[in-house]
């Protein structure tokens, strides 16, 4: 078997892929095509990549499509990942969301969005925090989205390994929202009331009935190149509230964005952003 692909098969492929996903690879990310689909060629009893591709572009070979999105996404996370953000939003953010949801609508519920999700471990931590703040499940909604339907799949069930859990959750939190069923951590009912996982890509065009007091879009889109980055920005900057924060990832900057969002320097190192235009807002928050 190759383990190289030649520049028109790689041409192919990644153009594929972005259409498929956003992500865009450069030549020298070629190995991720042959790593993470080496074992589709076993079961799809392929010869090589190029008749993966050709099959995987069959009108009804949906699942194989499915398939190459669940290998070829980075679903690098952890509970509490870069834990500032978190001790901000407890602070500082998620008070004032909650203030502003009790000042205006009558039982209003705080409107929470985990965008690229994951396998759950981003919505979990930020339930745990309001559940911490004392906050019930019946004051807040929680929806994680991500393309890949494996990482949804694994998010509704809610269950980690010891390994998963000692990156990033406390000893108390893990006896509060966790059970052990004798080889991994089962996420309790309670935490995963008003949280919902539902499979949603990013990089297209997407219908949301809601708008949303808090958006946490961290780690995926430096995975797009700068025309779908900026298109996905604009779709999150229409569904978040005028008084709404957006968090990115650590490592992430505004670059060509600054027209869109700005920021808010909560505390050092940690920026949150706000519509810039606060007029963008298009979906009502019922
Ligand atoms: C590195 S993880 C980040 C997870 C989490 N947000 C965090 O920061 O810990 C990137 C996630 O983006 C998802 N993803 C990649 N392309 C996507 C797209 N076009 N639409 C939605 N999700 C996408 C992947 O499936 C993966 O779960």
């Amino acid at each position: 078997m190759k383990d190289k692909l030649d520049s028109n098969e790689f041409a192919l492929w990644s153009q594929f892929l972005a259409e498929l996903t956003g992500i865009s690879l450069s030549e020298d990310k070629e190995y991720l095509i042959i790593e993470r689909f080496h074992g589709l060629l076993k079961k799809y009893q392929c010869s090589n990549y190029s008749h993966l591709y050709f099959m995987a572009r069959e009108p009804d070979r949906n699942d194989l499509r499915e398939e190459l999105i669940d290998h070829i996404t980075t679903k690098e996370t952890s509970f509490f990942r870069d834990s500032a953000p978190f001790e901000v939003l407890r602070k500082t953010v998620l008070p004032k969301l909650l203030e502003h949801c009790r000042r205006t609508g009558e039982k209003r519920r705080l409107k929470i969005w985990s965008a690229a999700c994951s396998t759950g471990q981003e919505a979990y931590s930020l339930a745990m925090v309001l559940q911490e703040m004392g906050v019930s499940p019946q004051e807040y909604l929680i929806m994680g989205t991500d393309i890949s339907r494996m990482a949804i799949e694994s998010a509704r069930h809610g269950c980690y390994n010891r390994f998963e859990v000692e990156r990033g959750v406390p000893p108390a939190l893990l006896e509060r929202f966790f059970v052990f069923n004798s080889k991994n951590w089962q996420v309790k009912d309670s935490l995963k009331e008003s949280l919902s996982f539902t499979q949603m890509p990013l990089h297209r065009p997407f219908m949301l009935p809601d708008s949303f007091d808090l958006i946490v879009c961290r780690n995926v889109a430096i995975y797009f190149s700068s025309g779908p980055r900026v298109e996905l920005f604009n779709r999150v900057a229409r569904h978040l509230q005028p008084h709404g924060y957006l968090l990115i990832g650590s490592t992430e900057t505004l670059g060509d964005l600054a027209h869109l969002f700005c920021e808010v320097q909560l505390e050092p190192r940690v920026v949150f952003l706000q519509n810039a235009d606060k007029r963008q807002v298009s979906v009502p928050c019922r």
